[in-house]
């Protein structure tokens, strides 16, 4: 955070001071009141459950400076007509005053925060990198990571996330990229968008955002975002693991027997081996944009591949893959679902299973509008496909899976529809022996993730750490602003 007194930032939003125009704010500015410490500016944000506003005095209590709010509160404030864009005129005015900081935007349907994780791991090789904890890609959590920047920032690493058009239009008037990649265009949220086509437009409006001195990032494999090309002034650049004409390329991509990607990475520098230590080959185009991202700002081969090789997940419920102490392996990608990260999802199971039995623990793909059922019986068919020992389906959307599934007659799997998790531990936990493999996902909404840690803690013995070689993982962020 640059230093900005409460005078500064009541000019800055358009607010009413209600406090000392002195003091200043040089803690981190918060939207969760157990988070505010001292310095700090405490945002009053109204949420589903609780209203920031009652947890003001909280905030100054642990060394807030001020609240920010949009009615009086019993503590210094600044009032506002409106928290979220105040805090997105902070974060310009922040953007603005650190014109050394390298702005890098991120977007598309599935893979923001992996890519985003991996991004970062790059440029915090060329120098100090911002970027957010977990998902924090919205009109609250684009800012308050902005925020966070301050005169020793090097690069803004971003993840931009749309449930409309205009929205990441509006995330890049906060933060103006000079850089933007776009991973994939799929169906998460295509029900509110209304289709692929209303989903491409708004994932493009990131690099209808990039000057021409800029340059815009785009997925080779995938013809929607291909042609964004025609819709940025940037220069462009492409990576891709099939198209042959892409800047960034991998060639012999190869899975372990837990799913980790090794190729060689392609560039115009040279090529140089790679060796992921994320599981599953969708994380290869990840890994590819953020090789791109990297080569545009100014790091070598050598180093990509390095970094890319030791870049660990970040950012929670992605593809871990756990192995329980009795040899059953849990891969807990319990985080969200949509159709294009549930195939991946699977495919990765049969990768590791393979051999053995695979189990899927399945949940709803929420936000798929009238695709949902369409969407749900083509799932179960894949996953009938996979010849998983097991497809076990839980909460609303079950029955059109397990239909899905019913259509491969030839699948001799069983398939089982159950009301929720404590049902789905039960079914699989009297399935699962030494050497099966088992895949938890589901929408957000069903969070899931709690049975993936109850099937892991099933096996005999307290769960291991994760099966990727024994990197650590930060905290979860108390709270990851929704997409
Ligand atoms: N390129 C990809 N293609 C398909 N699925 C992917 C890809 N990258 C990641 N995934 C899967 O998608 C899910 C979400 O991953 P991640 O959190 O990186 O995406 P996101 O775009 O940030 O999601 P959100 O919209 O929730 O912020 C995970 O299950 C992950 O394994
Ligand atoms: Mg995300």
């Amino acid at each position: 955070m640059i230093p900005l007194s409460l005078a500064q930032v009541a000019r800055i939003t358009g607010g009413q001071l209600h406090a000392e125009a002195a003091s200043v704010v040089t803690g981190e500015v918060v939207i969760d009141s157990r988070r505010a410490g001292p310095g700090g500016l405490f945002a009053a944000v109204a949420g589903e459950r609780s209203d920031g506003h009652d947890f003001a005095a909280d905030a100054v209590a642990a060394g807030a400076v001020a609240a920010l709010a949009t009615r009086p509160v019993p503590v210094p404030s600044v009032l506002v007509a409106d928290v979220p864009a105040a805090l997105a005129a902070l974060a310009r005015h922040v953007v603005d005053a650190l014109p050394a900081a390298q702005v890098a935007g991120i977007t598309g349907s599935s893979g923001k925060t992996s890519t985003k994780d991996l991004a970062a791991q790059l440029t915090e090789r060329l120098g100090p990198t911002i970027a957010p904890a977990g998902s924090f890609n919205n009109e609250l959590g684009l800012p308050l990571t902005v925020l966070r920047a301050d005169s020793s920032t090097r690069y803004l690493v971003l993840e931009l996330s749309a449930r409309g058009p205009g929205h990441i239009a509006y995330l890049c008037g906060i933060a103006p990229p000079r850089y933007g990649a776009v991973l994939n265009v799929g169906h998460a949220h295509a029900g509110e968008f209304g289709g692929l086509d209303q989903v491409a437009r708004a994932k493009g409006e990131l690099v209808e955002a990039l000057p021409a001195d800029g340059a815009a990032i785009l997925n080779a494999d995938d013809p929607r975002v291909a042609a964004m090309a025609a819709r940025t002034a940037a220069r462009v650049v492409t990576f891709g693991v099939e198209a042959p004409q892409a800047t960034v390329r991998a060639a012999d991509v190869r899975l372990d027997d837990l799913g980790r990607p090794s190729f060689t990475l392609l560039t115009p520098d040279g090529s140089a081996p790679v060796t992921l230590r994320l599981h599953g080959a969708h994380n290869v185009p990840n890994a590819l944009a953020a090789a791109a991202l990297a080569r545009e700002l100014g790091l070598g081969l050598a180093d990509t591949a390095d970094a890319l090789s030791t870049a660990v997940a970040r950012s929670r419920w992605r593809m871990e893959v756990h192995r329980r102490a009795d040899g059953v392996t849990v891969i807990n990608d319990a985080y969200n679902a949509n159709p294009e990260s549930v195939r991946a999802a699977v495919a990765a199971l049969r990768h590791l299973a393979a051999g053995g039995r695979g189990f899927a623990v399945l949940g709803h793909m929420a936000e798929l509008g009238d695709t949902s059922q369409a969407s749900h019986e083509a799932i179960g068919e894949f996953a009938a496909r996979a010849e998983l020992a097991g497809l076990i389906a839980v909460g609303p959307e079950a029955e059109p899976l397990l239909a899905g599934a019913r259509r491969v007659p030839s699948w001799t799997g069983e398939a089982l529809a159950v009301p929720d998790a404590a049902a789905a531990l039960d079914a699989v936990s009297n399935q699962l022996k030494p050497g099966d493999v088992v895949l938890v996902k589901a929408s957000r909404a069903a969070r899931l993730e709690g049975l993936a840690a109850a099937v892991l803690a099933g096996g005999d013995d307290p769960p291991g750490p994760p099966a990727h070689g024994g990197a650590t993982r930060p905290p979860v962020p108390p709270r990851e602003a929704d997409r």
